[in-house]
């Protein structure tokens, strides 16, 4: 079994600047990734799932908190260990028609990675390095020449894909990487991270606002909410067994599920607060079909568990519906 953490979070915050105000969009996440899982990130909109997927490749600084991978704080990394580490983790867009630069070849896509690591001198050693790569991402080398404007979704997406493979990660953020494609594409694109996975032994957050794709890919799924992690388990304890009634409510609109179980679908009423300025109470209060009084007055007493982790006050009671 998998067991070592390979990524740890520890209290990590990242504050953007607007015109409104501080908005906090990743708001004190801990969680560890283990070495060659997949972690599903789910949660609807804008409750900053992008956010912590870019603050774990570096491609945004936090405010305050820690990213350890392997142990060694990110963002104390030098520039040349920095360099280092962006080759070890990679993250994968949800959108490949605006992730790549359509002025490039698809060889000069998948090359750049190596070109800025100057790992080949030859323009040719550097094509057939981009031509293995197109092959493990299960697209013909035939398209090397060709622009991405010129590719369906799918081979577009397996472009991505072949650019994040380049530098040999240890670690992929999936963000969202099957969103934008047809029905039909998805599982090939699907099964396609699963023999990578299998092959190169790699990590992944699998970031999605769908529950029903994650299931299906993830051990381990993590449930956000207006920056937070409400709960985190095993797959089938959250899928099957949710604490937190925000996931109870995201997973009653799995179909299946919900008809499995004889749960009615939950709709969420009520406002969703500001992430500028966020309630110091419980979050999910204002659209909580549990909520009590108690919800009100108790905040944060959640530690982070390592395998369970429900981040509601009533659940920690032991209070039962
Ligand atoms: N560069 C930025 N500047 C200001 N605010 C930002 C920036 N990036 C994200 N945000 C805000 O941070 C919050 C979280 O955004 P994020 O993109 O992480 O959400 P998400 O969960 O990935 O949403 P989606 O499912 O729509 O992709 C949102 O309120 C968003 O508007
Ligand atoms: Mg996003």
């Amino acid at each position: 079994m998998h067991s070592r953490a390979l990524i740890e979070l520890h209290q990590l915050k990242k504050v953007f600047h607007t015109n409104q105000g501080a908005l906090h969009a990743v708001d004190g996440v801990s969680f560890s990734i283990l070495e060659g899982e997949t972690l599903g990130l789910v949660g609807e909109s804008g409750c900053g799932k992008t956010t912590t997927g870019r603050l774990l490749v570096r491609l945004l600084k936090a405010t305050s908190g820690e990213v350890r991978f392997r142990g060694t704080d990110i963002q104390s990394l030098t520039r040349r260990s920095g360099k280092e580490f962006t080759g070890k983790a990679q993250i994968v867009f949800q959108d490949p028609f605006s992730s790549l630069d359509p002025r490039m070849s698809v060889g000069e896509i998948i090359a750049e990675p190596l070109t800025v690591h100057r790992l080949y001198r030859k323009r040719s050693d550097l094509m057939q390095q981009a031509a293995s790569l197109m092959d493990y991402a299960g697209i013909s080398p035939r398209h090397l020449n060709s622009y991405p404007h010129e590719l369906d979704g799918g081979r577009r997406q397996r472009v991505g894909i072949a650019r994040a493979l380049a530098l040999k990660p240890e670690f992929l953020v999936l963000d969202e990487p099957v969103s934008a494609l047809d029905v039909s594409i998805q599982a090939q694109i699907l099964n396609l991270f699963d023999d990578l996975q299998q092959e190169f032994n790699l990590t992944y957050l699998f970031i999605a606002h769908d529950l029903s794709v994650v299931k299906h890919v993830s051990q381990r799924i993590a449930v956000m909410y207006m920056g937070q992690i409400v709960e985190l388990g095993t797959a089938d304890e959250v899928i099957h067994d949710p604490q937190h009634p925000y996931s109870e409510a995201l997973i009653s609109a799995i179909p299946r599920i919900a008809k499995d179980r004889q749960r009615r679908r939950i709709i969420l009423e009520g406002d969703v607060p500001s992430p500028v300025n966020p309630p110091k109470i419980c979050r999910f209060y204002s659209r909580c079909p549990r909520r009590k009084d108690i919800c009100r007055t108790a905040v944060d007493l959640l530690e982070t568990l390592p395998d369970r982790y429900v981040r509601c006050i009533l659940r920690q009671q032991g209070d039962t519906p």
